[in-house]
């Protein structure tokens, strides 16, 4: 005799760790899409002036933060739901939308934890592939639709591919799904976007009320330790839905703290993102002058091939990330995430992105 676990635990995938975590430095982590920047001005003092209250619950309503990013956006803080990072969201989003007997949409390959969702409630996954270039096919979206569909997920940019769809596509989507029907974008990394501004889709969100824009501190604000994420609503009730759902106090003292301080440096954060851009588009050349392919990035990571598309089979992805590995370099393997040949690789310091290139070029 031994334990008996719910079923959704034969369901339920484990997500997959990039085998970097607690590496030291000596590596370059390229696998997790994470900022290589160090701490914003002024977090270090905000989470230090908030270690002297851990003896106490944070704010369950995480109000401070919430009028920070109402006021940053011109919302209504009850318009606007925290998570210990975005995911806390997506998988509130989840038990809060969805049950057996209920449908999701996504595109694939997308984020790794879509499908999670899927499997946590019991409704039916439904997974649109990736047009040719790599990005969202909307109106195959739209086709799959039926009454029975609660969720429609649009990644933008998307992991793992990077590219991005211009917001004018987005929005005759949006206006295409029926009203009942929840549209979720997943903006995480929406600040290395550079085909629209990253706060038009807000105009979006105040037109529709079933529009959830989803965005995080985890890239751009480099504190993905820290676990920190945010929703804007088009109806609070998808706000107060998720925190239904969640256990109370769910986002830590530290983070809220971090995350507050961290938003009063937007300078910082546009030479950030230039900063990464301009590594993107040298990575991208680099890449592409190996003969391999690579998609449209918009986000701060690249989806490319490992050898001319298609002639790269597991086996041989598998020996050049290793040898990657070998010479301390991790990126994300494509075999994991759907397209075999392929890789995902984050945009690391200028150091960290030259060795990636000489040991890629010496292993393929
Ligand atoms: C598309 C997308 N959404 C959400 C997240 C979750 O980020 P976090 O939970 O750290 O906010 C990630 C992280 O990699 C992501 O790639």
């Amino acid at each position: 005799m031994s334990i008996e676990f719910a079923e959704k635990i034969r369901r339920l995938p484990t997500y997959p760790t990039a085998g970097g975590y607690a590496l030291g430095d000596e590596y370059a982590m390229l696998a997790s899409n994470e900022a290589p920047f160090g701490l914003l001005p002024g977090v270090h003092d905000a989470v230090e002036g908030a270690l002297r209250n851990v003896n106490r619950y944070p704010d369950p309503s995480n109000m401070r933060l919430r009028q920070a990013l109402a006021a940053r956006f011109d919302f209504a803080p009850e318009q606007i739901a925290i998570g210990s990072g975005s995911c806390d969201i997506l998988l509130s989003a989840a038990e809060a939308l969805l049950e057996p007997g209920s449908e999701l949409i996504y595109a694939w390959p997308s984020f790794s934890v879509y499908p999670h969702m899927a499997a946590a409630s019991g409704a039916r996954a439904i997974r649109v592939a990736l047009n040719a270039e790599h990005a969202h096919d909307l109106d195959a979206m739209l086709a799959e639709i039926t009454v029975a569909t609660r969720l429609l997920i649009v990644c933008n940019p998307n992991n793992p591919t990077s590219t991005a769809l211009p917001l004018a596509e987005i929005e005759r989507f949006v206006e295409a799904v029926p009203r009942n029907v929840c549209v979720l974008i997943d903006e995480a990394y929406c600040e290395f976007n550079v085909l629209d501004d990253p706060d038009a889709s807000l105009e979006l969100v105040r037109r529709r009320s079933n529009v959830v824009l989803l965005r995080t501190f985890s890239k751009v604000y480099g504190l993905a330790g820290l676990r920190c994420g945010y929703a804007l609503c088009g109806d609070e009730r998808f706000r107060v839905a998720v925190e239904q759902v969640r256990q109370p106090f769910f986002c830590n003292a530290l983070a809220q703290a971090a995350a507050e301080e961290a938003l009063k440096h937007q300078d910082e954060i546009t030479k950030r993102v230039e900063q990464t851009i301009a590594e993107r588009l040298g990575l991208e050349e680099e890449l592409r002058g190996m003969g391999l392919q690579v998609a449209d990035a918009q986000a701060n990571f690249l989806w490319h091939s490992l050898g001319s598309n298609g002639d790269v089979d597991a086996e041989q992805e598998r020996a050049i990330l290793d040898g990657l590995a070998e010479r301390k370099v991790l990126i994300r393997s494509g075999n994991a995430l759907g397209r075999t040949g392929w890789a995902r690789t984050t945009i690391g310091t200028p150091t960290e992105n030259r060795r990636f290139l000489d040991a890629l070029r010496e292993l393929i």
